[in-house]
This record gives structure tokens, C-alpha cells and sequence, in this order.
């Protein structure tokens, strides 16, 4: 099986290929990525050795790229590259106009001419909105996003099924809810915890800190995502979560009692704007069909994290002194025009 990973340089994605070669043997995997701020060769450098992994890198905006890219011939490609923090959307929203939109819409260009590929489309829970107490989202409820982010995936996601309809593109979409795990970039909130704690500096929590999200391991959305590629039926459309949504202090807490830290680390701060309350989606139509269920209770996966991040001090370090950007051009001479088939 040939494989072609968009945004594998980043957290889910080079989880997801790692959990691929380690589980099956028969594959030949592409990894394109632009390797922006996102992107760190360090989270690929145990695999670089390894024959059935390339890298290529590239920019899912340009066309000829991915021409020459596609000619390789690919079964199966899971687009995992976009921008993804929706604080940096709030900021500026032209990066995820360009990449998640335009980017996700030359990338099908490219895959609605490969025969039989099936295209596996990584999306995110935030398209429904904010989840009402008690309540969760349904595949059919209505996308309501609220951030630039979550409306720049929504549109993603329409020409996805707009491809899938006009061209007979076979796609699956998968709706994610927050990943954690090894290789999360530390702008995201439980690295940020983590490396705030681990250096006794404050953590900040937005607002009263009651907002909720239902954390799922990432290898367990990586298994979710391997049985979508053997099994969803085309053009079908998956909610993946662990089911148990939990405030934000909560989560600090139970880090800071792990670490043996102390609570008055905790400093609220002004709220994001137009911050989700409460992210909730029901998983049940994954776990009925495909026959998906998380290995990971939050409390293990939670754990597993912490000794991640405390025997890789040094990702972490240099993930936050930027010293990681460099290591693509220290170890890697190829580019996306030198890549033939
Ligand atoms: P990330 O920010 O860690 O990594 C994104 C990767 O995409 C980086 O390697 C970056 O270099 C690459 N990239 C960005 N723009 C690109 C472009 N124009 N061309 C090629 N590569 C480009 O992201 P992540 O957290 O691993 O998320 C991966 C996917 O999963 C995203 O589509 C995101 O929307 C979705 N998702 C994430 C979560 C989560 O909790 N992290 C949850 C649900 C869904
Ligand atoms: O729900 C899936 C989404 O999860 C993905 O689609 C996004 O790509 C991913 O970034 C994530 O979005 P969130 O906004 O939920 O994740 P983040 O880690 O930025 O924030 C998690 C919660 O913690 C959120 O309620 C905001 C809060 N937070 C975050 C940061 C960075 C804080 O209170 N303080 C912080 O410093």
C-alpha cells in the first residue's frame, strides 16, 4: 500500500506515522510538509533510517508540487496539514484561509485525478460549535463553527464532500475531538502545562477555567484513523472521542497533583475571544460500524505524557527556544522539486 501523509512533521501526524510502520509491514509512506512553525524534523528523527519512509518537502498550495508528487501513484493519502491553533487564527486568519481552504482544495485537484485513491480527511469537533450542558453532536447536527480555525475546516470539509459528489472522489472525514500525547507543539494547553509546571512558572487558564474538552491519546486517533483507511465505507463521515469532557482546571489540577506542584501556579487570565464553552460529540456510529474504541483511559494516556515529556526535556527545550526550526536544513538536503517517482 502506498500512503501519502500531508502535515506529517507535526504532532498527529508523525504520531500517525509511526503507529503505521509500526503495525503494518507492506507500506511505502510519503510524508509532505511545508515544515512551518508546526512542522519539527525532530519529531521524525528516529524514522529517517527507515526504507519504507520518504519525506518530501512541500507546500499543499502549490500545484505542480503535488503534480509531481501525485505521479508516484498513492492509495491512500490522510490529510492531516493545516493550521490548527486557534488562538494564532484570532490573531491572523489569512494562514487558514490559504492552507486549510485553498490548500485542502489543490490537494483534491490533484486527488480526484489518482485512480482509486481514497482520501482521508482529518477534521475536528470544533465544526459543530459549542455543545450545549449535557448535550453532544451528532455526524448530521449541524456545523455551527465559532473561530476562524473551526470555519476555515468547516469549508474544508464541503469541498471534500463536494469532490466526493461531483467527481466520485472516495473520501472519509473524521471529527476529532483535542488529541494529546508525545510531540504536541507547546502552544497547545496540556504541553503548555506541562512545560509552564516543570519550570514552576505560571500556567495560564482562560477565563474561569470551567470550559470543556474531551481529550482523547493520540495513538488511539491514530487507530481510529488506520480502520477508517481499511474499512469506512466511501464518502463516509466519523465523530472520533474518548466521551468524557472535562473543565480546564480540572486537567491542570490533576497534572500539578501529579507533578507534586503546587495549585497557586494556576493564574487566569482574560478569556480567548469567542471561546467555545464546551466541545462534545458522540462517537458511538465509529465504535458500532468500524469497531473503534480508545486502549487509553485519560488518566493512563495522561501519564504516559507526562514521562514522555520529562524524558525528552530536550524536544521540549528546543521546541520553545525555536532551536528546532534548523534541524530540517542540518539533516535533510532534499527538497520537493528534487522528488521523483
Ligand atoms: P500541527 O499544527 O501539529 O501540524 C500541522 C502540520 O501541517 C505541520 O507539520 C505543518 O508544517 C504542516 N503544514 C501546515 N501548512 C502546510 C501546508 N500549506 N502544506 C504542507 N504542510 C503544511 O497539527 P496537529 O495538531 O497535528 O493537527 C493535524 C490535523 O488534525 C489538522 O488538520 C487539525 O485540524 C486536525 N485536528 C487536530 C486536533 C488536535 O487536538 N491537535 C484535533 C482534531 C483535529
Ligand atoms: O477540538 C479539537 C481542536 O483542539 C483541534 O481541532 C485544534 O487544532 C486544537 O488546537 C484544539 O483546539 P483548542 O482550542 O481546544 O485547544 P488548545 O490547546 O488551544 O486549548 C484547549 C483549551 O484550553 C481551550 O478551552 C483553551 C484553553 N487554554 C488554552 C491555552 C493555550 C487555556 O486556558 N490557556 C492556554 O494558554
Amino acid at each position: 500500500m502506498k500512503i501519502l501523509i500531508t502535515g506529517g512533521a507535526g504532532f498527529i501526524g508523525s504520531n500517525f506515522i509511526r503507529y503505521l510502520l509500526a503495525s503494518r509491514k507492506d507500506i511505502q509512506l510519503v510524508n509532505f510538509d511545508k515544515f512551518t512553525y508546526a512542522g519539527n524534523a525532530e519529531n521524525l528523527a528516529d524514522l529517517s533510517k527507515d526504507p519504507r519512509y520518504a519525506l518530501v518537502r512541500g507546500d499543499i498550495c502549490d500545484a505542480p508540487a503535488l503534480k509531481s508528487l501525485f505521479a508516484a501513484g498513492f492509495d491512500v493519502l490522510v490529510h492531516f496539514a493545516a493550521e490548527t491553533h486557534v488562538d494564532r487564527s484570532i490573531e491572523n486568519v489569512s494562514p487558514f484561509l490559504q492552507t486549510n481552504i485553498l490548500g485542502t482544495q489543490c490537494l483534491l485537484e490533484s486527488a480526484r485525478r489518482a485512480p482509486k485513491l481514497r482520501f482521508i480527511h482529518i477534521s475536528t469537533d470544533e465544526v459543530y460549535g459549542s455543545a450545549p450542558a449535557g448535550g453532544t453532536f451528532t455526524e448530521v447536527s449541524a456545523l455551527d463553527p465559532q473561530s476562524p480555525y473551526a470555519a476555515s475546516k468547516a469549508a474544508a470539509e464541503h469541498f471534500v464532500r463536494a469532490y466526493g459528489n461531483t467527481y466520485g472522489l472516495d473520501f472519509v472525514i473524521l471529527r476529532c475531538t483535542n488529541n494529546y500525547g508525545p510531540y504536541q507543539f507547546p502552544e497547545k494547553f496540556i504541553p503548555l502545562i506541562l512545560a509552564n509546571a516543570g519550570d514552576n512558572k505560571s500556567i495560564p487558564v482562560y477565563g474561569d477555567g470551567m470550559q470543556e474538552r474531551d481529550w482523547l491519546f493520540v495513538e488511539d486517533f491514530c487507530s481510529a484513523i488506520s480502520l477508517a483507511m481499511d474499512k469506512a465505507r466511501p464518502g463516509s463521515l466519523y465523530n472520533v472521542s474518548a466521551g468524557s469532557p472535562q473543565p480546564n482546571l480540572h486537567i491542570v489540577r490533576a497534572i500539578l497533583q501529579i507533578l507534586g506542584k503546587p495549585d497557586f501556579l494556576i493564574q487566569h487570565v482574560q478569556d480567548r475571544p469567542g471561546h467555545d464553552r464546551r466541545y462534545a460529540i458522540d462517537s458511538s456510529k465509529i465504535r458500532t460500524e468500524l469497531g473503534w474504541g480508545p486502549s487509553f483511559t485519560f488518566e493512563e494516556g495522561l501519564r504516559k505524557t507526562i514521562a514522555w515529556y520529562q524524558e525528552n526535556r530536550e524536544w521540549l527545550d528546543h521546541a520553545r527556544s525555536g532551536e528546532y526550526s534548523s534541524y530540517y536544513d542540518r539533516h535533510y538536503t532534499y527538497r520537493s522539486e528534487t522528488f521523483r517517482t
